[in-house]
């Protein structure tokens, strides 16, 4: 097979030679601003299913907006998106849309609330492997745009350790494992720890406990996880943080409406300010390589 990812750099890189046709664009003010940044990618995975990764992260995106963040939500649970449902928005188009030449990024782009952004990875994300260059290029080049427009790229996987989820994983800047403290989904996000260090997961891993009755419940499944992977993985997770156990969450779901929005002042939506606090203070972060480099490892992969 002829050297891929070679091939996948040449055309990142005429890519950003080529965007002049964006020109406009490129211009709007918002866009000029942040020209030179990269946006840093977040994947929020888990080993269980229907542990709250996608409250977690509509919820985290709405927290880091309220820090000032321009945050991009992508939905990449091919089997069960339901980003858009939580932000209470419909969209039209996924990723491969912008295969068609008239449509631009801004048309896959859903607004959610407070102006956060929204796109549908859908399930055609593993068919950008069987597009000819000229085809590829032409998504490339519209998608490395995302770079501009968000500082944070939080991608909602799917669960299991399957390679559907673990690609995406593998292709982020950072790792956020969500679990809860139930054995099944702690022996699950082991799991998870241990598909990703055998394929060679290399960016911070960094865990959530979600659903803890109280704080002690949350360090504890922390100490087991933690202790766990430091001695038969040799990997190093640290803790982001946990979220209570909440009806507020559950009601909010009902209503399709985020924690943050519907019910911003009880403490589960503190426990995520706190982590979406944290993430942003924090003294050593991962580099971020942006959409760029997240879909140029993402094909490398599948
Ligand atoms: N902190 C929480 N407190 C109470 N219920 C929760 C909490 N987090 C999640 N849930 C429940 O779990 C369900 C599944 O959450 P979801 O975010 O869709 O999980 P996943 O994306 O991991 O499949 C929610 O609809 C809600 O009923
Ligand atoms: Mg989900």
């Amino acid at each position: 097979m002829r050297d891929q990812a070679e091939n996948l750099r040449q055309m990142i890189l005429k890519s950003r030679e080529q965007a002049s046709h964006l020109k406009d664009f490129y211009k709007s003010p918002i866009i000029k601003q942040h020209r030179s940044s990269k946006a840093q990618v977040f994947a929020v995975t888990s080993g269980k299913g229907g542990v709250g990764k996608t409250n977690f992260t509509v919820n985290l995106a709405l927290a880091l907006t309220n820090l000032g963040k321009r945050v991009l939500v992508i939905d990449a649970d091919l089997g069960m998106a339901n980003v858009d449902v939580l932000f209470g928005c419909e969209t039209k188009y996924s990723l491969l849309h912008l295969l068609q030449e008239e449509i631009k990024l801004e048309d896959i782009l859903t607004e959610g609330p407070r102006g956060i952004k929204y796109m549908s990875g859908g399930s055609g994300i593993y068919d950008l492997a069987n597009l000819d260059e000229v085809k590829l290029q032409g998504i490339i080049n519209k998608i490395t745009l995302c770079d501009k427009l968000a500082d944070v790229i939080l991608v909602d996987t799917g669960a299991g350790i399957n390679r559907n989820v673990l690609n995406f994983v593998l292709a982020a800047d950072e790792v956020i494992l969500v679990t809860t403290p139930e054995p099944t989904a702690m022996t699950d996000a082991y799991a998870m720890m241990k598909a990703y260090v055998s394929h060679h997961g290399t960016a911070p891993l960094k865990l959530v406990i979600n659903r803890v009755m109280e704080a002690g419940e949350g360090q504890t499944v922390v100490n087991k996880l933690s202790q766990t992977a430091l001695r038969f993985l040799q990997l190093r997770v640290d803790s982001l943080g946990f979220v209570y156990e909440d009806m507020n969450l559950v009601k909010a779901v009902k209503r399709q409406q985020p924690l943050l929005l519907a019910y911003p002042n009880t403490i589960s939506a503190q426990c995520i300010e706190k982590i979406a606090n944290q993430l942003l203070n924090r003294q050593f972060v991962a580099k971020n390589s942006g959409i760029e480099g997240f879909l140029s490892r993402f094909l490398n992969f599948i």
